[in-house]
């Protein structure tokens, strides 16, 4: 897959562990969008960057890392076509895919250790969607 990765100061040192493990690990085709240092920058910024291309279609996935996931999660979901899933652990990356078909995963650098994070970037890039009843639900998220 084409996938868009992007972190602000607060994930900029995850970033780089899960960069390597999708790009060299996994073999999926990984654009690195930013922040490239720990100088304090604004994860909007960085979660349009990587959105913008989810939303268009120029990639297939994206991974978006801040201190806690959180800021970046709700910017995102401001997408049409993005459905961001802010993950802890195995359960939640699991099930984002398996019923909400989550094209854009979030991690909190400061709340979860490396070894969670890349267990459950691994689960979130090979799980498929369920489709079915599920798909109906997500339909319904634009009248919400
Ligand atoms: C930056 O200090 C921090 O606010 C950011 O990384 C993120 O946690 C926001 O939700």
């Amino acid at each position: 897959m084409k996938i868009a990765i992007g972190a602000d100061h607060g994930g900029f040192h995850l970033k780089e562990l899960i960069r390597l493990l999708v790009a060299d690990e996994l073999r999926h085709e990984v654009q690195d969008m930013g922040c490239y240092s720990t100088a304090p920058v604004n994860y909007p910024d960085l979660t349009r960057l990587v959105c913008e291309k989810v939303d268009n279609g120029t990639v297939d996935r994206g991974i978006l890392i801040c201190g806690t996931g959180l800021g970046m999660s709700m910017a995102a979901n401001r997408y049409d076509h993005v459905r961001a899933a802010l993950c802890h652990d195995h359960y939640t990356a699991r099930m984002s895919r398996e019923h909400n078909n989550a094209n854009v995963l979030c991690l909190g650098e400061r709340v979860i250790g490396s070894g969670v994070a890349e267990d459950i970037v691994r689960t979130w890039l090979a799980v498929e969607f369920s489709g079915g009843r599920h798909q109906d639900r997500i339909e319904l998220y634009s009248k919400c």
